[in-house]
């Protein structure tokens, strides 16, 4: 891990280092470095490709000694499956027992993820407790809980990394590199729409996501992603954000437009389930099945409920306008019932445009069903003068367009300084979420609304250096918000 306090040192430096002198000496070096030590909270989906990652890659320098979870079940399935790679014994505990977790377990980090809402609890719990913590994004919800964990970090002097993995997939570090060169000159707008399929899209709509107090709406949990994208590849901070969201394709009136009587509770029982081209079958896939429906006796959490329920509080279709500290406007829409999957981002600058898209898939015909793959990955500049460029993109492999790997090698292994400056610490978790709860608030109040009025003592984070401006920053903003 490239350990934000104590530096890169792990067994396997101290390994090479020692390699010249012999194996004896070698051996005497390893039992003096132990193992990192990790508290995982929330075992769920996700915390398997850490879980995966320490017991597996990183095994020789990372153990995964206990894990926390509200739901029995799932804890005790993590357990087992921890334990079956011979690489870690962790620790069962109830969520009511995380405190003594920690006493009794001794990890140096915790790492969250759990629902989205509850993830300042667990991170200032830890950093009080003296772990630094690996959260997965959204770093939280809303502003207040930002505040949160703004003020424990300053108050614990301890350490977070907000695991923003979008920033590691190859093409999109190469947006970054280009931008950082200097080609385009200096930003002036951005241009950026995200468009999630109804197989994905739609799976939002079915599990607590669904329930914006717990996730915060797409434009927290998914969108985090990409301003965090925006943030870091610009360099620069959010001052104003307006927005409109609504919620106008996961609705009663959508089922009763494709045909059937209106929203069920859930799909495993749905007496339409022949009809509805979004049926989702939670029993068909063994995974899913092991992790949600065996364990549903414990808590009654249904990963497959109903997506045109009337009680789902989170929109569908948002559009934002971001203004940045160095003037440049963002142009940002995402909607969650497309009929492909991906995005679109332009940058015009001021010596020229740099385009970039990438497609993932095409074509879903219903939930459950294989969607063509498409992988089309673009990028070009074209210069103010002169001829386009296409760029060849910059590839990877793993989940997340070969993200994930580039990032676990970051936390986990000895990645050398990385000159993107890709880790984020609180800092860039809140700049992130906070254009979300802006945009959230404009939803509400149709007023626009000033990031500096939602949190006290946000500093910008480091960031890579971009090339020096050629345009002045514009004039303060002078507007008026009641
Ligand atoms: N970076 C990415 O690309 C990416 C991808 C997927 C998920 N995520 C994030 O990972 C996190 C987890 O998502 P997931 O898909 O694994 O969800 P999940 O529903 O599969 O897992 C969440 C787990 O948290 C547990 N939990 C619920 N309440 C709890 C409590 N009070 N205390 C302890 N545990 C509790 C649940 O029982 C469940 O096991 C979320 O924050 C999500 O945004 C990130």
């Amino acid at each position: 891990m490239t350990d934000h306090t104590t530096g890169p040192i792990d067994r396997r430096t101290v390994l090479k280092a020692a390699g010249a002198a012999g194996v004896m000496m070698a051996t005497s070096a390893f039992a003096a470095v132990p193992r990192k030590r990790y508290a995982v909270v929330g075992v769920g989906s996700r915390s398997r490709m850490y879980t995966g990652a320490i017991t597996g890659k990183y095994r020789d320098d990372n153990e995964v000694v206990a894990i926390c979870d509200s739901n029995p079940g799932r804890t005790a399935l993590a357990v087992r499956t921890i334990a079956a790679t011979g690489a870690s014994q962790p620790r069962g505990y109830k969520a009511s027992e995380f405190d003594q977790m920690i006493r009794e377990t001794k990890p140096q980090y915790v790492i969250v993820t759990t629902p989205d809402a509850l993830h300042d609890e667990y991170i200032v719990r830890a950093l009080e407790a003296g772990c630094d913590v690996i959260t997965e994004k959204p770093m939280t919800t809303t502003p207040e809980k930002a505040q949160r964990i703004l003020d424990a970090v300053r108050r614990t002097g301890r350490h977070i990394r907000v695991t923003f993995n979008y920033r590691y997939t190859p093409p999109r570090t190469q947006v970054k590199d280009i931008l950082m060169s200097g080609e385009i000159g200096d930003v002036l707008s951005v241009d950026f729409t995200w468009l999630l399929n109804t197989v994905h899209g739609a799976d939002y709509f079915r599990r607590w996501h669904s329930n914006k107090a717990m996730s915060g709406g797409l434009m927290v949990h998914k969108a985090t992603h990409h301003f965090d994208l925006v943030n870091w590849w610009l360099g620069a901070q959010p001052e104003l954000v307006h927005a409109f969201g609504s919620r106008q394709f996961y609705t009663p009136a959508t089922a009763k437009r494709m045909g059937l009587s209106g929203a069920h509770e859930r799909c495993l029982t749905c007496p339409e389930k022949q009809k509805c081209t979004f049926y989702f079958d939670l029993a068909a896939d063994p995974g899913l099945k092991a992790l949600y429906l065996d364990n549903e006796k414990y808590d009654g959490y249904y990963r497959d409920q109903c997506v045109w329920r009337p009680e789902i509080s989170i929109e569908d279709t948002m559009n934002v306008m971001v203004r940045y500290d160095t003037g440049t406007q963002l142009n940002y829409a995402l909607s969650a019932y497309d009929a492909w999957e991906g995005y679109y981002v332009a940058f015009n600058g001021t010596k020229g445009r740099l385009e970039h898209r990438i497609v993932e898939k095409v074509g879903a015909a219903g939930a459950g069903e294989v969607q063509s793959k498409s992988n089309l990955v673009e990028t070009r500049v074209i210069p103010l003068r002169g001829a386009p460029r296409d760029i060849t993109p910059w590839t990877g492999t793993g989940g997340h367009g070969g993200g994930d790997n580039v990032m676990l090698d970051e936390i986990f292994g000895t990645a050398p300084d990385d000159k993107y400056k890709r880790f984020s610490d609180e800092r860039g978790g809140a700049y992130s979420i906070l254009i979300g709860a802006a945009a959230n608030r404009c939803f509400e109040t149709g007023q626009p609304v000033r990031i500096a009025d939602l949190v006290n003592g946000l500093t910008p984070p480091e960031r890579a250096p971009m090339p020096g401006r050629d345009v002045p920053v514009p004039m303060p903003l002078r507007v008026k918000i009641p």
